[in-house]
């Protein structure tokens, strides 16, 4: 793929949903432009979700250095202010949606630590069984279809059967959680909230749902402790504290947000990039497990799922003689940094062995690196794995139904045969 360079600098603009439907050439010639002409760049804001307020507008990020600096400095590049989304969350949402990546420490810390603590190895360990079980159950169910859509069948259950089975969610609520989530993630597509909804009425009424049943499996683990996350984040005591019920559902909305449509969208966007490049498929199937470390990094690389994280500027700071301002805020764009010439010979190019590969796919270094990143590789390696060994023929059949957002680097559809 050669990005094209079609628009010129006073066009381009982040905010407006056209540009995100555009052709990914011509996106990621815009990205390319920025880079190497306005690398800090002030755009207006508009109301992504009608109803929430609308800012003073934002600065894009789009080098991969300047992203390592202000990810680095979490104290003046702040989480907590008004929320890492581009416009601020109100209170009442954030009680939802308000867990650890929106905090700073303290608060941050305390909460990371406890849940930290609760990855036991015992729970680690039943985490790891379950991926490899359920990337069989998901591949052995489409084996004799012959064809089917990538995502509904294999991308989507995969994770969401590994984080419902990690906290213990019944199987019956299954269906229940993936329906809430996609109406938290979709970015008010009207595949998952039709048009005319009132989306903020949505997002709350998804959110209130989620924690509702998320309080009541709480207490009921509170009472029948097993060898799962929640019964491990009911019963953790940090410096004599406990998780509050809030706090427990806000986290699960967390896990389900971050978990879910970003390991689908790896998984999808590899599949779609294995297809397109079969050199680098049939390398991979040669020789799985000594390609797959560097593999993994290259796909999360290359898929970019999470576009974009917000810092707040906390008060007056330079980076890269960029002179911000105490309440500024800076929209870190990681499809941006994943494509950096100046750190990537080739960026554009899918290359499985690419090592080094400074990605920040996972967000940047510092305090809020992503909490399932080893779970994630997991998953992606196992699945390739297994795929390469059940359904070796696998290949995409047609166009990829794309999401529209300019948050998810999402694939809703993705039509294969085998
Ligand atoms: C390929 C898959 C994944 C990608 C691309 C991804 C991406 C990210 C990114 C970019 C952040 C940084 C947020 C920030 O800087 O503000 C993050 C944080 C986080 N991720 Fe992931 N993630 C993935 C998988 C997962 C999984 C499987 C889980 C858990 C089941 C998870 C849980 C989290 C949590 C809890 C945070 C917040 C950490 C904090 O604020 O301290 N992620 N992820």
């Amino acid at each position: 793929m050669k990005p094209q360079e079609t628009l010129a600098l006073d066009a381009i603009d982040l905010s407006s949903p056209d540009f995100w439907a555009l052709p990914i050439a011509e996106r990621e010639g815009a990205f390319q432009k920025l880079r190497r002409e306005a690398p800090i760049r002030h755009f207006k804001e508009i109301d992504y979700i009608p109803g929430l307020p609308v800012g003073e507008g934002y600065y894009a990020i789009t080098r991969h250095a300047d992203i390592l600096e202000i990810s680095r400095q979490p104290e003046i590049f702040c989480s907590s202010r008004g929320a890492t989304t581009m416009n601020d969350l109100p209170q009442d949402m954030l009680e939802f949606y308000g867990s650890m990546i929106n905090m700073d420490d303290p608060r941050h810390a305390r909460l990371r630590g406890i849940v930290s603590q609760s990855f036991t190895p015992r729970v680690m360990q039943n985490l790891m069984d379950d991926v490899q079980h359920v990337a069989v159950e998901v591949l052995e169910r489409i084996r004799d279809m012959g064809a089917c859509d990538f995502v509904t069948e294999v991308s989507q259950p995969f994770p969401l059967k590994i984080i419902c089975g990690m906290m213990d969610v019944p199987e019956s609520q299954y269906a229940f959680v993936l329906a809430k989530s996609n109406i938290i993630l979709s970015s008010g597509d009207p595949e998952f909230i039709p048009e005319g909804t009132d989306l903020i009425q949505a997002f709350m009424m998804a959110g209130a749902e989620l924690s509702g049943m998320m309080s009541e499996l709480g207490a009921h683990k509170r009472r029948h402790p097993g060898h799962d996350l929640t019964s491990a984040l009911v019963t953790a005591e940090l410096d004599g504290e406990r998780l509050t019920d809030q706090e427990l559902a806000s986290f699960f909305i967390l896990l389900l947000a971050a978990g879910n449509e970003t390991t689908r969208n790896a998984i999808t966007h590899a599949l779609m990039a294995l297809c397109t490049y079969p050199d680098q498929r049939a390398l991979w199937a040669a020789d799985f497990e000594a390609i797959a470390p560097t593999a993994v990094e290259e796909i999360v690389r290359w898929a970019t799922p999470v576009i974009f994280m917000r810092r707040t500027a906390t008060r007056d700071a330079v980076v890269a003689g960029h002179q911000f301002h105490a309440g500024d805020k800076c929209i870190l764009f990681y499809n941006s940094a994943n494509r950096d010439e100046r750190v990537f010979p080739d960026p554009y190019r899918f290359d499985l062995r690419r090592d080094p590969n400074f990605h920040v796919g996972f967000g940047g270094p510092g305090p809020h690196f992503c909490l399932g990143a080893h779970l994630a590789r997991r998953e992606i390696t196992v699945m390739f794995r297994e795929l390469f060994k059940r359904l070796p023929g696998l290949h995409v059949t047609g166009e990829p139904d794309r999401l529209r957002s300019g948050f998810i680097n999402g694939i809703k559809h993705l039509p294969v045969a085998f």
